[in-house]
């Protein structure tokens, strides 16, 4: 039986069945059931909110900042993160104040450095997982552990500037208040707790490295960090551009950037090398184009990102995200998929369906490296895309760029080389061989 004649076949009376069912479908096969529900119910009303599964309504409901909120989630965020934040927010205080903000401060500038900064702490971490399996006579590694985890928060630390903070705590106060906010639907109050308790470490410890550096800027001792931290402390708005920037407010930008990112590089870096694995003709032209030298910029990407960003269409970081419909409005207006939608209705905006709109992407279960980006909504859409999209568009592909470099690195075929999610929303473990020697030939901005 296909889904929605499972789910029709529940009677109304029965919720909790109904979304359980639904639940299920999703974790289970989430394409396929989003390819049910284009065609024949594209926009899905259920008791857990509207499912939107269409291109042109994803893209209605991210766009229309003022009719579709992100109140669905956005005070579990700000209590998680204890401070305001502009992903929990809409409009003009915080969130259009602060996204401004934080467009200067990860600016299309930093794609070249960013990329070399990965390229280095890629390869070392590469040397390293490579060498520690040999001594200990493994012939594979875990990847995620290993390298895209620590690679990503290495990032964190030198890019974003969280100086001093272990690596391993930064990925894992940010998974609990990923985990918190976004993937705990069933508000379970062991994992809400863990979050907020996350968030609080988070804040301190961003408060304690503020200190130093103002600290060491009061004191004199040296040249201040070029990294983004540092930008935050130096920069100055002019009067009349809103609320002043204090270092509370610096810290709940900081903090909200690594929640922005730490656990969808670390997850991205994994599942982009997995989909290119299971299509051979396009990981062996990945492979190719990767010992290229030309790393592009970011305006004009190198031919090889197209390669991560089409295998990232298969298996996005967030395949869908929830909006608050704060006022009656009729989506879709003048299609058949017309739908009123009341004030108070939760809105899923599924970008995992939408970039397999068959009606808007050609031929879109092809993996296709060349196509607009137009269509891919990897990095989110509208009012709340990616404020760090240049260094996203940076960190992503040179991670598995760096990877691709080392032929004896791949991972297991066949359920062996499954993803282990350990019981957790997010992967943790990705078993991958180790056959390639330590620093192989450089290549472009390594
Ligand atoms: C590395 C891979 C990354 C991926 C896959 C990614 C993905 C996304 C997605 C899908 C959204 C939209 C969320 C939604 O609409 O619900 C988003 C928003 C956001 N991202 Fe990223 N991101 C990445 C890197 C970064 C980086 C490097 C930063 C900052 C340093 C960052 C900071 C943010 C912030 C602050 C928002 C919210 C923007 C707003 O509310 O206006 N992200 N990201």
């Amino acid at each position: 039986m296909d889904f929605l004649a499972a789910y029709d076949a529940i009677p109304e009376s029965e919720p909790a069945r109904r979304v359980a069912l639904l639940r299920r479908h999703m974790k289970g096969d989430g394409p396929a059931l989003f390819a049910e529900l284009r065609a024949g119910r594209p926009v899905f009303a259920t008791p857990a909110g509207v499912f939107v599964t269409r291109m042109p309504d994803v893209v209605e409901v991210l766009s229309t900042p003022d009719v579709f909120t992100v109140g669905a989630y956005g005070p579990v965020l700000e209590e998680v993160l204890h401070g305001p934040f502009m992903l929990a927010r809409d409009g003009a205080d915080v969130h259009w104040h602060d996204r401004g903000h934080g467009q200067l401060m990860l600016p299309a500038e930093d794609f070249d450095p960013v990329r070399r900064l990965t390229a280095r702490l890629a390869d070392s971490a590469l040397d390293r997982a490579v060498t520690t399996a040999r001594g200990e006579g493994r012939t594979t590694f875990d990847y995620i552990q290993e390298y895209s985890a620590p690679v990503a928060a290495r990032i964190a630390v030198e890019y974003l500037g969280f100086s001093g903070v272990p690596e391993r705590t930064l990925h894992d106060l940010s998974r609990r208040v990923q985990w918190a906010v976004f993937a705990n639907p069933g508000r379970d109050p062991e994992v809400h707790a863990s979050g907020v308790a996350a968030g609080k470490e988070l804040h301190d410890l961003v408060a304690g490295v503020i200190a130093r550096r103002r600290a060491a800027a009061s004191a004199d001792a040296g040249p201040e960090p070029a990294d983004v931290l540092g930008r935050m402390l130096r920069t100055v708005l002019p009067p009349g551009t809103g609320r002043e920037m204090d270092d509370e407010r610096v810290n709940h930008q900081l903090a909200g950037y690594l929640i922005g990112y730490q656990q969808n590089a670390t997850q991205c870096a994994a599942t982009a090398l997995k989909e290119l694995a299971a299509r051979p003709e396009a990981l062996a032209e990945a492979e190719r184009l990767a010992a290229e030298p030309d790393t592009g910029s970011a305006s004009e990407p190198a031919a090889f990102d197209g390669y991560v960003w089409e295998a990232l269409r298969f298996h996005p970081f967030v395949p869908s995200t929830p909006r608050l419909c704060v006022r009656s409005h009729v989506l879709a207006a003048g299609t058949e998929r017309e739908t009123r939608l009341a004030a108070g209705t939760v809105v899923h905006a599924a970008m995992a369906s939408a970039m397999f709109d068959e009606a808007v992407v050609e031929d879109p279960y092809a993996f296709r490296p060349d196509r607009t980006p137009v269509h891919n909504m990897v990095l989110g859409h509208g009012a709340h895309d990616c404020v760090g999209k240049y260094p996203a568009r940076a960190i992503l592909p040179e991670m598995v760029r760096r990877v691709l470099l080392r032929p004896g690195i791949r991972p297991l075929p066949g359920p062996e080389g499954a993803m282990d999610y350990a019981g957790t929303p997010y992967p943790q473990h990705y078993t991958v061989t180790a056959g390639s020697a330590p620093s192989p030939r450089r290549a472009g901005n390594g």
